[in-house]
């Protein structure tokens, strides 16, 4: 399995126990919808949404936003419950990287998908591509602050921990650029792991190799009881001409 194919199978095995889990996933949709709802638009707007999960950020958007959509994931069954969830929207399975349409859209949207791109800007210029003038592309994805506590204590103890090493602000694509920080508390860092495990966030980094049983206590050691891991989310609107 190629990295693309494993994150697919990680998240669609996550589909039953994602929404109990997803905390952060809904604050940071929650926010994007505040968003994407204050851009100007016309009134009947074609939205594609790419990474729906299923469907947190659809169900928060969709009804203020009153148009022709198109939900999209890369994970078939996190598009069913998605589509479960909220029927009447289009739906279709679709990695976001390589997007096969020849539509256009006046918005794209996407919350916490975008950090899963093995290429983000080339990513963000073929959506950009995809936009009709006037349009917008806002996302949300992960910055380098999120679950710093996590690598912190890793590298304590002279370990690498497998959470991928998420980009600075700086280097994130040229954009408009609102970052949300919040903590969120677990009782311990075995709850942290767990609940990446039930949002199918668990795909480690590219190369890293798994610690043994021993580090991982000495990591959750180091971590204490409870702790507190934070989110650091960039919003990004890019606008096309
Ligand atoms: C953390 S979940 C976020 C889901 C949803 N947007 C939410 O806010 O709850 C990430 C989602 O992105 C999807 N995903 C990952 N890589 C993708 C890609 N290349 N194209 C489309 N979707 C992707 C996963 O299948 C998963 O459903």
């Amino acid at each position: 399995m190629n990295r693309k194919q494993q994150v697919r199978a990680a998240f669609s095995a996550a589909t039953r126990s994602y929404e109990a889990a997803a905390r952060a996933q809904a604050i940071s949709a929650g926010f994007l919808a505040d968003l994407v709802a204050a851009l100007p638009r016309p009134t009947a707007p074609k939205v594609l949404e790419f990474g729906c999960g299923t469907g947190l950020l659809t169900r928060r958007l969709h009804p203020r936003l009153d148009g022709d959509w198109l939900v999209s994931d890369l994970s078939p069954e996190m598009l069913k419950a998605a589509e479960s969830a909220l029927p009447g929207p289009r739906y279709r399975v679709m990695d976001a990287e390589n997007p096969d349409l020849d539509e256009r859209f006046d918005l794209i949207v996407s919350n916490l998908a975008a950090q899963w791109f093995a290429d983000l800007p080339a990513a963000a210029t073929k959506l950009v591509g995809m936009l009709n003038p006037g349009g917008h592309l806002v996302f949300s994805t992960l910055a380098s602050g999120s679950f710093r506590q996590w690598r912190d204590a890793h590298h304590s103890l002279g370990l690498e921990s497998g959470v991928p090493d998420f980009p600075d602000v700086e280097a994130l694509p040229q954009a408009r650029i609102v970052e949300q920080i919040f903590d969120l508390e677990y009782a311990d860092g075995r709850a942290f792991a767990a609940e990446l495990k039930h949002i199918g966030a668990g795909t480690p980094a590219p190369g890293h190799v798994p610690l043994g049983v021993g580090q991982m206590r000495r990591v959750f050691q180091a971590l204490g009881s409870p702790c507190a891991m934070t989110y650091h989310v960039a919003h990004l609107i890019i606008s096309k001409e």
